[in-house]
C-alpha cells in the first residue's frame, strides 16, 4: 500500500480465529469511513483492541495493553496530532464493558462480538458530544445482515464464520456468557461470502465456530455445507475449527473420507483422559468414547492429523487423573496441540468447585504434558519426510527466493521458488522437518509451468 489512508485505524486481535475474522470484518465496517488499516498504534486516529476473555491472563493482558495505548493518546494531544479515539472490542469488552470504562478513562467505547456493526454510530457520537463515553446495544441484533458484503482479503486464505456461540457449558469455559447461544448463518449467505472470496483469488477458507461441527443453517449440516462450498470454483481447501465431539455427526466423518477440498486435519479439543475429570467439566463425553470417535474418523480418512485442546489442573485433579490425559494423549497421537493451565474464570461453575489445584502444580504437569505434545508433533512431521505433499503457496519467505505454503496438514512449509506459485498448490517433496515447519523442494518442473 504506498498511499497513506485518510484516517489511521489499529487493531490488535488477541484469542481465537474469531477474533481475527471479526477484525477484519470491522476494519470493512470502517474503511467507508475512511479508515485504513496500520501497522503502528502510535499516532493513530482510532485504536482498536479486539479483546479475548477466556482465561485470566488473555483478559489481563488488555489493561496493560490499555495503559500504553493511553500513553500514546496523550502524546498524540500534546503534539497537536488531535485526538487518538479508543475502542475495546470482543469478549472482555462484552463481560466487563463497565469496568473497563471504570478502569481506563481513556477509553472512549466498548462494543461486544455481536455488535460491532455498530461502530461507525459509535465513533460518531463519541466525537460529536465531547466527554460522552459509549457502550454499544449488547443485545444480539443481525450482525452478519448490517455488515458490508465487501470484504477486503490480501490472501489466498480466509476465515469465514459460519456459526457462533455456545450451549454446552463446560464448567469452566466463558463463552456460552460471553459469546451466547449457538447460532448458524443462512447457508445462502455463506456460499455467497466463499463466491466473493473466491474471486478475490481466496484457495482456501477455514469455517469458523465455537461449535463449528453443531452447525445447523436452514436445517442443513455441516458435512452439507462443505459439500456446497467444495463446488465453488477456484476453492480448493476447506477447514473448518473449533469441533466438539459430541457434534461430530455420521455424515461429517464420511465427509472427510469423500471430499478431496476437505482437509485432513481436525481440531477436536478432549480437555482431559480422566471420566471423573471430564463429568465435572461437563463435557458430555468419556475418554473411551473420544477415542472410540478418533478410530471412527481414521478409518473414514487414515491420514487425518489430530489436533486438540488440553487443560491441566482443572479442580479435583489429582496425579493419577492428569496420568490419564497423558495415557489419552498416547493412545490417540496427536500432531498438534494447545494445552492450558487451568484458569479460574469468574461466574463460572468450576471457579466455586472445591479442590482448586495448586499453581506449582498445574505449572510442572503442564511441562510433563507439553514435553510429550511436543514429541508426537516432531514425530508427525519427521513423518512427512520423503513424501510428496500438496502445498498452497501463502508467501514470500523469510530469505530470498523462498515460498512458505501449508501442507493439508496444516505444518508450514518452506522451499525454494518464485513469488508466482503464491495462490497454487504445488507439489513438494519433503525433505526436512522440525517441531514448526517443513522443509522441501519442488517436485517438478512443471509445477512451475502451472504457476
Ligand atoms: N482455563 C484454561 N483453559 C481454558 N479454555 C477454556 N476455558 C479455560 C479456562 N478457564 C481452553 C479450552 C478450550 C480453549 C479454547 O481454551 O481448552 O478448548
Ligand atoms: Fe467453551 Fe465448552 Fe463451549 Fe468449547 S464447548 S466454547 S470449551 S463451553
Amino acid at each position: 500500500m504506498s498511499e497513506t489512508p485518510q484516517k489511521r485505524l489499529y487493531i490488535k486481535t488477541y484469542g481465537c480465529q474469531m477474533n481475527v475474522y471479526d477484525s477484519e470484518r470491522m476494519a470493512d465496517v470502517l474503511r467507508p469511513l475512511g479508515y485504513g488499516v496500520v501497522n503502528d498504534p502510535e499516532g493513530a486516529d482510532l485504536v482498536v483492541l479486539n479483546t479475548c476473555h477466556i482465561r485470566e491472563k488473555a483478559t489481563e493482558k488488555v489493561y496493560s495493553e490499555l495503559g500504553q495505548i493511553k500513553l500514546m493518546k496523550d502524546r498524540k494531544a500534546a503534539d497537536g496530532g488531535g485526538r487518538m479515539t479508543i475502542a475495546v472490542a470482543g469478549c472482555v469488552a462484552q463481560a466487563e464493558g463497565q469496568e473497563i470504562m471504570n478502569r481506563q478513562k481513556a477509553v472512549d467505547l466498548v462494543v461486544g462480538p455481536q455488535s460491532y456493526h455498530q461502530l461507525p454510530e459509535l465513533i460518531a457520537r463519541a466525537h460529536r458530544a465531547t466527554g460522552e463515553r459509549l457502550a454499544a446495544d449488547f443485545a444480539a441484533e443481525d450482525k452478519f445482515d448490517a455488515l458490508p458484503a465487501e470484504r477486503q482479503v490480501n490472501g489466498v486464505t480466509a476465515f469465514l464464520t459460519v456459526q457462533e456461540g455456545c450451549d454446552k457449558f463446560c464448567t469452566f469455559c466463558v463463552v456460552p456468557y460471553t459469546r451466547g447461544g449457538e447460532w448458524s448463518r443462512p447457508v445462502n449467505d455463506i456460499v455467497e461470502e466463499a463466491r466473493r472470496l473466491a474471486d478475490q483469488g481466496v484457495r482456501e477458507v477455514t469455517l469458523l465456530g465455537q461449535n463449528v461441527n453443531a452447525y445447523d443453517g436452514d436445517g442443513s449440516t455441516l458435512a452439507r455445507l462443505v459439500r456446497r462450498l467444495a463446488q465453488i470454483d477456484g476453492l480448493d481447501r476447506i477447514r473448518y475449527t473449533t469441533s466438539h465431539p459430541r457434534d461430530m455427526g455420521d455424515d461429517l466423518i464420511e465427509a472427510h473420507g469423500e471430499l478431496p477440498e476437505l482437509m485432513p486435519y481436525l481440531h477436536l479439543p478432549v480437555q482431559a483422559g480422566s471420566d471423573k475429570i471430564l463429568k465435572a467439566m461437563n463435557r458430555d463425553h468419556t475418554a473411551e468414547s473420544y477415542v472410540r470417535l478418533i478410530e471412527k474418523i481414521r478409518a473414514a480418512r487414515p491420514d487425518i492429523a489430530m489436533s486438540g485442546d488440553f487443560i491441566v489442573g482443572f479442580p479435583g485433579e489429582r496425579d493419577g487423573d492428569f496420568e490419564k490425559t497423558l495415557e489419552l494423549v498416547r493412545e490417540v497421537g496427536f500432531a498438534s496441540a494447545f494445552s492450558f493451565k487451568y484458569s479460574r474464570r469468574p461466574g463460572t461453575p468450576a471457579s466455586a468447585m472445591t479442590g482448586q489445584v495448586d499453581e506449582a502444580v498445574k505449572a510442572e504437569r503442564l511441562e510433563r504434558l507439553n514435553q510429550l505434545l511436543d514429541e508426537q508433533q516432531k514425530a508427525f512431521n519427521a513423518g512427512q519426510v520423503g513424501k510428496v505433499l500438496p502445498v498452497l503457496f501463502e508467501k514470500a519467505g523469510r530469505h530470498p527466493g523462498q515460498v512458505v505454503g501449508r501442507s493439508p496438514y496444516l505444518q508450514a512449509v518452506h522451499a525454494e521458488g518464485p513469488e508466482s506459485l503464491i495462490g497454487t498448490i504445488v507439489p513438494v517433496r519433503i525433505e526436512s522437518a522440525a517441531k514448526m515447519s517443513l522443509g522441501g523442494v519442488l517436485e517438478t518442473s512443471s509445477a512451475l509451468e502451472t504457476a
